[in-house]
């Protein structure tokens, strides 16, 4: 099955000045203007989505937006989150659920996660729903984590409304280094998420994107992407600089479009 490449980038809470946001946003939405071939997203600091998304709303732009997350109800009193109603009223596209760095530092569960995926499912977004493991670890370990996380997370959700979702693998431990994970284990985990995507959802998994994420540059994308279980790449901060960006963008297209 042909799924369309992707390639999209968090920046976390790294870019915080509306400034910055939109003079980066800027750039890889020109630098990116003629890139259909493949899908392109932004997930920017969320005091900056605002700005960015007058940008990326434009007619001629090629690059789409989303958030880092959403609160777990649409409106009510959750104090400090950001509602899934604002990134509608935004046009954004993507909502990120679940990064470990959710999950550990704030103690995201399992089953607020759940409650993030079929609220953005509901209201007609694409869930890009994190996981990964927290050490490197051998192929059965991994089947029975993925097997856990997945069944948690995707619990009680109609495989149909699956289709357009994204499962970002991010292993823990290969976020924030200097490289990305071996490519060849990134090509088995990818392997495993399909299988296990397909003992919970059946045929529909082999639409839904499979993406890495943890330290990929250009260096790593065009390995990290070999497999054809691997749709496509999150970057982090070697994206930082919209020509890496672009450079990323073109090594992941080199390597899965040929
Ligand atoms: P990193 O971030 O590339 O800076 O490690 C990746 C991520 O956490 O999505």
């Amino acid at each position: 099955m042909r799924r369309k490449p992707i390639v999209g980038i968090s920046m976390k809470i790294y870019q915080n000045r509306i400034s910055d946001a939109i003079e980066y946003a800027q750039s890889i939405s020109k630098l990116e203007k003629n890139d259909k071939d493949v899908d392109l997203f932004m997930l920017p600091s969320i005091g900056t989505i605002y700005p960015v998304s007058k940008i990326f709303n434009k007619e001629d732009n090629q690059i789409k937006f989303g958030s880092q997350n959403i609160a777990s109800i649409s409106n009510g009193a959750i104090t400090g989150e950001f509602s899934i109603e604002s990134l509608l009223d935004m046009k954004g596209t993507y909502v990120e659920i679940g990064h470990s760095e959710r999950r550990r530092l704030l103690n995201e569960t399992d089953t607020v996660i759940n409650k993030k995926v079929k609220l953005t499912l509901k209201n007609g977004l694409v869930p890009i729903l994190c996981i990964g493991e927290p050490k490197e670890t051998n192929s059965s370990a991994l089947k029975k984590e993925f097997q856990k996380i997945l069944s948690a997370d995707l619990d009680g959700i109609k495989p149909s409304m699956l289709e357009n979702s994204i499962i970002a693998y991010e292993p823990y431990w290969a976020i924030g280094k200097s490289q990305a994970a071996n490519a060849d284990y990134v090509a088995m985990a990818h392997k495993i998420i399909r299988n296990v995507l397909n003992e919970i959802c059946g045929e529909i998994a082999e639409k839904i994107r499979i993406i890495y994420g943890g330290s990929v540059s250009k260096e790593t994308a065009g390995q990290v992407t070999k497999s054809p279980n691997v749709d496509g790449v999150f970057v982090g901060r070697f994206g930082h600089n919209p020509y890496n960006f672009q450079e990323i963008v073109n090594v992941v297209k080199a390597s899965k479009l040929k």
